[in-house]
């Protein structure tokens, strides 16, 4: 008996990611396939390098596509940049900053941590003396950490990475698109992200740019495979210790030689275009605002309802808010209901917050008005059924007085 085809129940997707792709981009993923070295398809990966230079806002010769996904990204910076041994600084307020620091220790780096509390960020000073005390090579930082919905600010860190000759690697899965962020402004030497977020994809591909400084560290490391080495290509440094996430070889891949890496994931790299495509149509900063707009509506929705938010809200992403569950509640009983009355997913979260706070997203394709209401109008009929003293009408109402603002 064969499976049934897949036909997925309609949802509207408000956690913290994935969220609803875009149409337009799931339309882009279904064109028909081209090979990998088709005039057609070396063009739409010179267009992916363009339209990201623009995304990240960087005029870094090497932004391309690792395949795979957000996690992809992170580990194929860390494992091309780190050599056993190299000492490496994560400064951690959030789950993904402990991600970074194991994906470093896997790489047999000498990994050094600073925690901040969650729900907080990092002020500069704490950064800088641990900078000056450990003296890394690479500094590793998450941007927006959506386990706290804290997003930390990067220009003073980065100036400190520069004034101590640091590597400064950072997670920019959940901030992109949706929260300011100038990789060359700021003097950033590799970020990472992700489709599913504020772009507006699903997840699949890790859009990357780095700095001439990282490359010259990780072309330092280069070993072409044998069978596509040419005579006199000679290998150098220590070998990367992965060779799906060996970004020199993913360099020579995506650079004028085309030296045969992976075969690129063609329909995901389709999304990945239409997703930089459009947020570049948007525009980056109109993009921003627009995240900041609909996060703000929803803000004050939950507030609008009786209910608390969570963490230090100067520093909030704009695309999530973590909302305490009021006490009584049980958290997965409310999300149960949205999901089977309403079509509505909203987030969990883990760790130290599991069970205290849902996490509601207002990115990509969702940070529009009709998501936003439509999600409050939903939690105040459930947050009722389950007993919760809400306000009547109070959550749309709010959201709707910041629209009108
Ligand atoms: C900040 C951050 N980094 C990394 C990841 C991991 O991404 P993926 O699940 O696409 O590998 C996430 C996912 O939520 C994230 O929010």
């Amino acid at each position: 008996m064969p499976a049934d085809p897949i036909a997925p129940p309609p949802r509207l997707l408000m956690g913290p990611g994935p969220i609803t792709a875009d149409p337009r981009v799931l339309r882009a993923m279904s064109g028909p396939l081209v090979g990998q070295f088709d005039p057609a398809m070396t063009a739409y990966m010179d267009d992916v390098m363009t339209l990201y230079r623009q995304v990240f806002a960087t005029t870094n010769e090497q932004t391309m596509l690792v395949d795979g996904t957000s996690r992809a990204g992170i580990e194929a910076a860390l494992v091309s940049l780190l050599e056993p041994g190299d000492r490496v600084l994560v400064p951690i307020f959030g789950r993904f900053g402990h991600l970074l620091a194991e994906i470093a220790e896997r790489c047999a780096a000498d990994v050094h941590t600073v925690e901040v509390p969650w729900g907080t960020v990092f002020e500069p000073e704490v950064v800088e003396a641990a900078v000056r005390d450990v003296q890394p090579k690479v500094v590793a930082v998450v941007h927006g950490d959506t386990s706290t919905t804290m997003c930390q600010p990067l220009a003073d860190i980065a100036e400190i990475c520069r004034r101590n000759d640091a590597i400064l690697y950072c997670d920019v899965t959940a901030s992109l698109g949706g929260n300011e962020f100038l990789c060359d402004a700021w003097g950033v030497d590799v970020a990472t992200a992700g489709l599913q977020k504020c772009l507006g994809g699903p997840s699949g591909s890790a859009p990357i740019t780095i700095s001439e400084r990282a490359v010259e560290v990780i072309n330092g490391r280069k070993h072409i495979e044998a069978g596509i080495r040419s005579e006199g290509d000679s290998a150098h440094g220590t070998r990367i210790a992965s060779n799906y996430f060996d970004l020199a070889m993913i360099m020579d891949y995506w650079g004028k030689q085309r030296l045969n890496h992976h075969t690129e994931a063609t329909s995901m790299l389709y999304g990945a275009h239409e997703c930089a495509r459009l947020l570049v149509q948007e525009g980056l900063p109109e993009a921003v605002e627009r995240h900041r707009l609909h996060g703000e509506a929803m803000l004050a929705g939950v507030r609008g309802l009786g209910l608390h938010v969570y963490g230090d809200l100067r520093h909030k992403l704009n695309n999530v808010v973590a909302v305490l569950i009021p006490d009584g509640l049980d958290g997965d009983v409310v999300r149960e209901a949205l999901l089977d009355d309403f079509g509505i997913e909203i987030g969990t979260s883990f760790g130290p917050l599991h069970g205290k706070v849902w996490r509601i997203g207002t990115m990509g394709y969702n940070a529009r008005k009709d998501a936003v209401l439509t999600t409050l109008a939903a939690l105040e009929q459930v947050l009722r059924a389950e007993g919760a003293a809400v306000t009547a009408g109070g959550g749309v109402g709010a959201a709707r007085e910041r629209y009108a603002a």
